[in-house]
């Protein structure tokens, strides 16, 4: 291969421009040309391909977001999209693409394959809901940032004696949530993947009163329900709650050393792969190890919840 593209995708995650960095910069190092393809698959629908240099990504590894920029695609979606999309790289000349994003994205990539085109992608995403990668790229700084919510909100709790609701992203997945709660201390987290009964909750807000405690947080997953609704259901029970969303500030901000250092190893793979022919693969990091894993696998429906953590967490924050 002597031309190769790389583009970010979907919801953006801290960590995306240290693997733009380590693309860029491995792919140079092997003798290719490596373009960047700005908004994702939509900047490829519309031919926005720039060439990237060493000094094009400099200075990047710190930075949260992505300086290729991100967009998701409706157009894309569509069979004639792909088509489009396949005939622009290819009028490049450019011969694999590296896919950085979440799970649609890689959904996305797998259509290329199947209309012949070689990819390998790289899972970005803070809700580590993508298959065959112990952690996604993004995961570790949204942790941490939810992690520091909780510890403001509990000094204001503390101090009022007040019940908060924090509602955090993950869409279907309830993985940062637990972790997060794991790691924070919360009382009780509300994740889609275990159905919990509110008077459980109303139970444990009681029962932690009585025994002296000043404050009660619980995590909501955004894919469990809506916290204004349990909130007003926690009122009904005697319990006033204050709200928080905490929104897209869990997508933003400087990437933690794990995700840049887990974006550096998965690009220099990702270039490694393609550059040796192997593609329709995504890069995972298991037991240590980045690897190329097939997308069929890693599009499986799957349950990312281990049930045992999620007991422990109940069991620690009592
Ligand atoms: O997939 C990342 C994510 O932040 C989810 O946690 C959330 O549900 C969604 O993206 C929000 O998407 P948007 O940025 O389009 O509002």
């Amino acid at each position: 291969m002597k031309k190769i593209a790389v583009l970010t995708s979907g919801g953006d995650a801290p960590g995306m421009n240290a693997a733009i960095r380590a693309v860029v910069r491995s792919g140079i190092y092997r003798k290719v040309k490596v373009y960047g393809i700005d908004q994702g698959y939509k900047g490829l629908l519309e031919n926005r391909f720039r060439e990237m240099t060493l000094g094009s990504v400099g200075d990047i590894i710190h930075r949260g977001g992505t300086i290729l920029r991100t967009a998701r695609s409706m157009e894309f979606m569509e069979e004639k999209g792909v088509l489009q999309a396949v005939s622009n790289l290819k009028e490049q000349g450019i011969e694999g693409l590296i896919v950085i994003g979440g799970d649609g994205s890689i959904h996305g990539a797998r259509s290329l394959e199947e209309k012949g085109f070689p990819t390998i992608s790289i899972p970005a995403t803070i809700d580590n809901d993508v298959g065959c990668t112990d952690h996604t790229i993004g995961f570790s700084t949204a942790l941490n940032t939810v992690c520091d919510a909780i510890n403001k909100v509990r000094d204001t709790a503390t101090s009022h004696g007040r019940v908060f609701l924090i509602e955090v992203m993950g869409r279907e997945c309830g993985y940062l949530a637990l972790m997060a709660g794991l790691a924070g201390g919360a009382e009780s987290v509300l994740i889609p993947e275990v159905k919990t009964d509110l008077d459980s909750v109303v139970r444990k807000i009681r029962s932690g009163m009585e025994r002296g405690k000043l404050h009660s947080i619980i995590l909501v997953a955004e894919g469990f329900g809506d916290i204004f609704e349990i909130s007003k259901y926690l009122k009904v029970k005697g319990h006033e709650t204050r709200n928080i969303v905490l929104g897209h500030i869990q997508r933003g901000g400087t990437p933690s050393a794990e995700d840049r250092n887990l974006a550096s190893l998965m690009g220099g793979k990702a270039v490694e792969l393609l550059l040796k022919g192997e593609h329709g693969l995504m890069t995972g990091f298991m037991h240590n190890q980045v690897e190329g894993y097939p997308y069929d696998e890693v599009l499986k429906k799957q349950n990312f919840i281990d049930h045992d953590v999620y007991e422990l967490m109940k069991i620690l924050s009592i």
